[in-house]
């Protein structure tokens, strides 16, 4: 499940969601804004298999600190955590959006992006 493969995650982005301030951003509140964006599933499936390093200010604070990719997931565990992280907390996908699915992810592998190039995306997104 979801919850599951979330244990990757909880040693940096704890059990609650909130994150490290500074060190580690914040999923809980935070992963709608990126769901809301033009973009921003694909990128979210991008962070999962590519990582993405370099400077980025998440709620008011910097983060400039390096997120692990996780290629060795299945599709279908890349999937359900995000569907967790969209989900939990408070958390909920924007009207009109539904659960990731394994094609959208499947359709984000193979790209070779690398964690920088993640970060340019990132930028792209136009985050406020
Ligand atoms: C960033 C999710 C595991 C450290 C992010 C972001 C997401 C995310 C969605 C993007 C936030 C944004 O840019 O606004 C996850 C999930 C994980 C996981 C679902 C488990 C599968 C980890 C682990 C670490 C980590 C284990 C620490 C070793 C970071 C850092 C950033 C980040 C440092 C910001 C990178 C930067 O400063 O450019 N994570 N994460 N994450 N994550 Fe994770």
């Amino acid at each position: 499940s979801g919850a599951q493969v979330y244990n990757n995650c909880i040693g940096c982005h704890q059990a609650n969601g909130s994150g490290v301030p500074g060190v580690f951003p914040p999923l809980a509140g935070h992963v709608p804004s990126i769901l809301a964006t033009r973009g921003g599933r694909e990128w979210l499936i991008q962070v999962m298999l590519y990582g993405l390093q370099g400077p980025i200010n998440v709620r008011g604070s910097s983060y400039n600190g390096a997120m692990p990719a996780y290629p060795q997931l299945s599709d279908a565990e890349i999937a359900a955590v995000l569907n967790h992280i969209s989900t939990q907390w408070g958390n909920g996908f924007p009207s009109g959006q539904g659960p990731f699915t394994e094609a959208e992810v499947r359709a984000q592998r193979g790209k070779n992006l690398s964690p920088q190039q993640v970060l340019s995306a990132r930028q792209g997104l136009g985050l406020r």
